[in-house]
């Protein structure tokens, strides 16, 4: 049986690890052809060799998704393996633990870095080859659940998580205004098991995780599932909509008289 997705050419970013992986894992499924970002290069590798095993077309490229320049030679050499880009995942992330006061500057330049301009640079670099290229397709940027809670402890992360809502909100009107048929999704995971926050960290099997927490696998079908219903917002946890009815009640507090 054939997909939705299958003979499609999905980028996803951070593609070695934990959601990212995950995403290409089910793409792969679908028949889709793979380009794998990450600038964890022996990881990378040794995954890609993997499902190239099992039979998957995979490009793995070997790339620090913050540098303007190697994103543009990302999708370049995406084009002239797969002549077509359908879906971008912008997904890698970052963070930085600490009061708001005392995260230092180079802490704050990495996590902008990694998890804004990242995504700029995935849509400078790829959003204008899809236009040319049929002007449809898929643009999913990861923000988190960070972008609606009360969080503190990670100021850096929640407002580039934050700013990662509104710019794919504004790529979203952008598009429309361009009368192209190219989709935005942004994705707002809960806790999701991978070693994002401690790297290094073992990750428990899927029928050992703690309340609240989904596994990567999980997350990456709500993903598909989001972008198959083409909805904007894409979350992975069904008790995320308090969190989110929680902070339109403190906004809308705004006006109380
Ligand atoms: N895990 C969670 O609980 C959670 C919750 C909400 C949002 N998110 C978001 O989901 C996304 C994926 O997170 P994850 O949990 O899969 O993390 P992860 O750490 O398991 O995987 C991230 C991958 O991105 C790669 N990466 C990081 N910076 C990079 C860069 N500059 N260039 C290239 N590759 C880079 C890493 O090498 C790693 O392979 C992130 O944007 C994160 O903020 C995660």
């Amino acid at each position: 049986m054939t997909s939705d997705v299958d003979g499609w050419v999905a980028v996803v970013t951070g593609a070695a690890a934990g959601i990212g992986l995950a995403l290409v894992e089910s793409y792969v499924a679908d028949g889709a052809r793979i380009v794998m970002a990450d600038f964890d290069a022996p990881r990378l590798r040794s995954e890609a060799a993997r499902l190239r095993a099992s039979g998957a077309e995979v490009l793995d490229i070997a790339v620090d998704l913050g540098d303007a320049a190697a994103v543009d030679e990302l999708a370049q050499r995406s084009v002239d393996r797969f002549g077509r880009i359908d879906v971008l995942c912008n997904n890698v992330g970052t963070i930085a633990f600490g009061p708001t006061w005392e995260i230092d500057l180079a802490d704050w330049d990495r996590v902008l870095r990694v998890n804004l301009l990242s995504v700029v640079n995935g849509i400078r670099s790829f959003v204008p080859v899809m236009r040319a290229g049929g002007d449809d397709g898929h643009v999913v940027n990861t923000a988190s659940m960070a972008a609606f809670m009360q969080l503190g402890g990670a100021s850096s992360y929640v407002a580039t998580k934050h700013a990662v809502v509104g710019l794919s909100i504004a790529l979203a009107e952008d598009l429309e205004q361009a009368g192209s048929g190219i989709h935005v999704s942004v994705v707002c995971p809960g806790i999701v098991a991978t070693a994002f926050a401690q790297p290094g960290a073992e990750i428990p099997p899927e029928d050992d995780l703690p309340a609240g927490v989904v596994s990567a696998r999980a997350a990456a079908a709500s993903i598909r599932a989001g972008m198959a219903a083409r909805r904007f917002y894409v979350f992975t946890h069904e008790d995320s909509v308090d969190i989110v009815k929680d902070r339109y009640r403190r906004v809308l507090q705004g006006f109380d008289s």
